[in-house]
């Protein structure tokens, strides 16, 4: 089987993450660019003509004061995907819904929709939502623990796998004058009753061309992997180093064997950000430079949310990491991977921060050095592709032109998609109606049994 060529998401972050909290000062970057439908438009356009395979939009729903800056003023993902799908032909449009707060049904619905509405572009990234803070804007005391929140998510993606499958491709006659508008037999109900869901269906809307949104998800616990080995084709990690990346792969494919999927239905892109100049050294002084002007109290504010709301705000910056121990579940595998992480290296608070080493793979150098270091991953089988933050606007205008370009050289990135269909240009199969795939299933068996009973009898069949 001949190995897909690398694949490239670009993750639109508006006016920054936590890592970038001085983002919003650079003055390419609009003052409103989280709810500027324009900006938004303008990056999948860009990424397009760039051939990335998808624009990718994470989200929570959950704020204080302290958060991210892209976080305290953002557009929802599927309103503001609907509004970029118009725009664009090619590239897919993921986004990002928590199975803990909403309904499957209305997930299966609204992810239909703008798989409708794209002809076949939509993904969904699959979260349980780490921030419990989050119960508390849907009427709810309780977040749920670690395990719960896993197995609600299970779950929620059965149903809506099964609310996806409400309509066989030829339901409505789509002709004048054949005597129904739908084939009743050709609609089914799901009739679910679980732990979390009780959901009849059917679902209202039909199946795009590409057959159902392609499905992301991108905890690391043993739960996370196990729904990832179970429905995802896409696994999203903030996979550091390739034995991290690899260790990630090699477990999930192996879980995956147990249900029955083919070790390479799963794709796995690590997250990268970059930092591009001319030289190395010049990219390096970028790097720096970004660097003194950030806000370091913000940074901590948002180290204190991957460990587990831990306040760093009263450390020595230029002492060794402190030791500080886990409250609650959330993100148990990172809190513990992460802690180990930066004790070993011995840095200082202040250091960990700049080498922003407990956040996801960084790349800093010459557009030769970055597609070196990702044609390293790709070719080593760490990565199928990247999910690449868009943050600064020149090192976007340096990837798209200085990066890609050496891709296609290398031969490891297209220099055309291939399908108009997210899940084909991603190289992955459109599922089949299972109530087409199981009626099939039951003629095969039936024509099996017919000719084995025919041989015993030394009836040859056919025309005599
Ligand atoms: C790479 C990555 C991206 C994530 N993106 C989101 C997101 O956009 N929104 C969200 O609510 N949670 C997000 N999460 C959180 C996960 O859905 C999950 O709740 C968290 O990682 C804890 O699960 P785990 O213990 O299995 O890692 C993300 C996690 C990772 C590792």
């Amino acid at each position: 089987m001949t190995r897909q060529k690398l694949k490239l998401g670009a993750i639109l972050i508006g006016v920054g993450d936590a890592s970038v909290s001085e983002l919003w000062r650079d003055p390419a970057v609009p003052l409103d660019a989280s709810v500027d439908i324009n900006w938004y438009t303008s990056q999948a356009r860009e990424a397009e003509e760039a051939k990335f395979d998808f624009v990718f939009i994470v989200d929570s729903q959950y704020i204080t004061q302290n958060f991210p800056h892209h976080h305290l003023n953002r557009l929802e993902p599927l309103t503001l995907l609907s509004a970029v799908a118009m725009v664009t032909n090619r590239i897919g449009l993921i986004a990002t819904i928590s199975t803990n707060y909403s309904e499957p049904f209305e997930t299966a619905r609204r992810l239909a929709s703008l798989d409708l509405i794209s002809s076949g572009r939509a993904g969904w990234n699959i979260v349980t939502s780490q921030d419990p803070g989050t119960a508390s804007n849907f009427s709810r005391i309780n977040h749920g623990n670690h395990d719960q929140r896993y197995q609600r998510a299970t779950e929620a993606v059965q149903v809506v796998q099964g609310l996806w499958q409400s309509y066989e491709n030829d339901a409505f006659a789509r002709d004048r004058t054949a005597p129904h508008f739908l084939d009743p037999a050709k609609l089914h109900r799901l009739d679910h009753q679980g732990k979390f869901f009780s959901v009849t269906g059917p679902l209202n809307i039909q199946r795009s061309q590409q057959g159902q949104p392609p499905l992301v998800q991108a905890g690391t616990s043993a739960q996370g992997r196990e729904l990832s080995a179970q429905y995802s084709d896409l696994v999203f990690s903030f996979a550091r180093t390739q034995e991290e990346a690899l260790e990630l792969a090699r477990d999930v494919r192996a879980r995956a064997t147990r249900y029955d999927r083919h070790q390479n239905e799963i794709l796995f892109f690590p997250a990268v950000s970059v930092t591009i100049g001319d030289t190395d050294e010049e990219a390096q002084r970028i790097a720096n430079a970004r660097f003194s002007a950030s806000d370091i109290q913000r940074q901590l504010a948002s180290l204190s949310r991957q460990f587990d709301g831990h306040d760093f705000s009263n450390y020595d910056l230029d002492a060794t990491f402190p030791l500080i121990e886990r409250k609650s579940d959330a993100g148990i595998e990172r809190f513990h991977i992460e802690l180990a992480e930066a004790r070993d290296t011995g840095k200082t608070l202040r250091e960990i921060l700049q080498a922003q080493c407990l956040s996801w793979l960084q790349i800093t150098g010459s557009p030769e050095t970055i597609a070196d270091e990702i044609a390293n991953w790709y070719v080593n089988g760490a990565a199928d592709g990247f999910n690449l933050f868009v943050h600064h606007p020149s090192d976007w205008f340096y990837f798209r032109n200085r990066v890609v370009p050496q891709l296609v050289e290398r031969g490891i990135f297209r220099n055309e998609y291939e399908t108009k269909t997210l899940r084909g240009n991603l190289g992955l199969k459109i599922p089949e109606n299972i109530y087409v795939h199981n009626r099939k299933v039951v003629k095969m068996r039936r024509s099996k049994k017919l000719r084995t009973s025919n041989r015993r009898t030394g009836n040859q069949g056919g025309l005599s």
